[in-house]
């Protein structure tokens, strides 16, 4: 991949640049929970975007995408947002930068990647997060870690029409080989543990659907969790983000906000006390307890929080028929993967079951992609 971007950067641009990169992620458990201002355990992929830069000179940024075969220019004011998807989001993160006072000014990129699109791997804030981290380096803007992430985040609020919390920036910007983070989305302390389950894998399985209005209906969810929030906050005003209720508090207002949403904030409820229970698991080194709490949060994701389908249901019945130890969907959801831990000696026969079974009741193939737990944003 860093060959290819080198040998066009050249023949576009007549010249070298700098190599930067960043990383997709997975999330072991604690979904949807980090715009509630709950918990989130996720951990940096080693599939990623890499972008070679240089400044040009100008005030335009000249970016060929390689994956699309797409050369854009666009300027760099709010009035120049460009009309390609990919674009949006290197023009967001331009304009993010300078909102926080960064500098920002007209440079040449190419760039290419190896996160599935649509998988729900995050391949938006590896983009982000490369060129967040890029150009913080190359202007020497000196914002920190977080608001590197930040600047990810707002960029899908304002540039991309996604309400996402800030799980799947944090893991782009913070990955570390070998580590999985738990991180409080609330006060942003985190912790990094060592992933290394002895006798274990960590292996998604894509179900290569991704259902239309994933964002509209990802934005829906996170307005029914503010309202119940807000309708707890009446009787309880210490509750900032539903994840500071209390499931008893949650009942005391059923009568009063729509059945839905009642059932989104019973899921997110539970889902942040499953993070923690599956942190102290993994301190004991208790992978049955890790996977029971991976199946609950599918359940949760299916039948409470209702952002699963069939091929994902289908996935995670399979996986209990196989004796995988915990499966789930995740990430936002509305296709995408699952990820299973499985015991080593069971894996051949769970892929090999899941492969026949599932293209023999959907009429497709899976795919299916090992976790390696890698490093986020850095400079080649
Ligand atoms: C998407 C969002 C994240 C998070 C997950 C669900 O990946 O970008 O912020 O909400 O969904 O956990």
């Amino acid at each position: 991949m860093k060959e290819k971007i080198q040998e066009k950067f050249r023949t576009l641009f007549g010249q070298d640049g700098e190599l930067f990169a960043s990383a997709g992620r997975i999330n072991l458990i604690g979904e949807h929970t980090d715009y509630n201002g709950g918990y989130v355990f996720p951990g940096a992929i080693d599939k990623g975007i890499i972008a070679e830069i240089k400044l040009n000179g100008s005030d335009k940024v000249k970016a060929y995408s390689i994956d699309y075969d797409e050369y854009v220019e666009f300027g760099l004011g709010e009035e120049d947002k460009p009309s390609q998807g990919w674009a949006s989001y290197i023009f967001g993160v331009c304009r993010e930068t300078l909102k926080r006072g960064g500098k920002v000014e007209g440079f040449d990129t190419v760039f290419a990647g190896d996160v599935p699109l649509g998988a729900g791997l995050s391949s938006s804030a590896a983009l982000e997060s490369t060129f967040a981290y890029a150009l913080n380096y190359l202007f020497a803007n000196g914002i920190d870690k977080f608001e590197l992430a930040k600047i990810g985040q707002s960029t899908e609020h304002n540039y991309c029409g996604v309400k996402c919390g800030i799980m799947d920036q944090f893991a782009s910007i913070f990955g570390q080989q070998g580590k999985l983070i738990r991180l409080n989305c609330k006060t942003l302390e985190y912790k990094y543990f060592p992933f290394n389950p002895e006798g274990y894998k960590l292996v998604l399985i894509d179900s290569c659907v991704k259902h239309e209005l994933a964002s509209s209906a990802y934005n829906k969810r996170r307005a029914s969790c503010e309202n119940a929030a807000a309708a707890i906050r009446k009787n309880h005003p210490e509750v900032e983000f539903l994840s500071d209720a209390k499931r008893v508090w949650l009942d005391e207002v059923r009568d009063e906000i729509p059945e839905e949403d009642f059932l989104r904030a019973e899921y997110v409820i539970g889902e942040v006390q499953r993070v923690l229970d599956v942190c102290d698991a993994l301190e004991r080194g208790d992978y049955e307890t890790v996977g029971e709490m991976m199946y609950q949060t599918h359940f949760g994701l299916s039948r409470l929080y209702e952002v699963s389908c069939e091929e994902l249901d289908f996935l995670n019945k399979l996986a209990r028929k196989c004796d995988v130890t915990g499966s789930r969907v995740m990430g936002g959801g509305f296709g995408g993967c699952t990820i299973n831990l499985v015991k080593d000696e069971l894996y051949d026969g769970f892929i090999a079951a899941a492969k026949e079974q599932f293209e023999a009741r959907f009429g497709h193939a899976l795919k299916v992609y090992d976790v390696v737990i890698s490093d986020g944003a850095r400079k080649l």
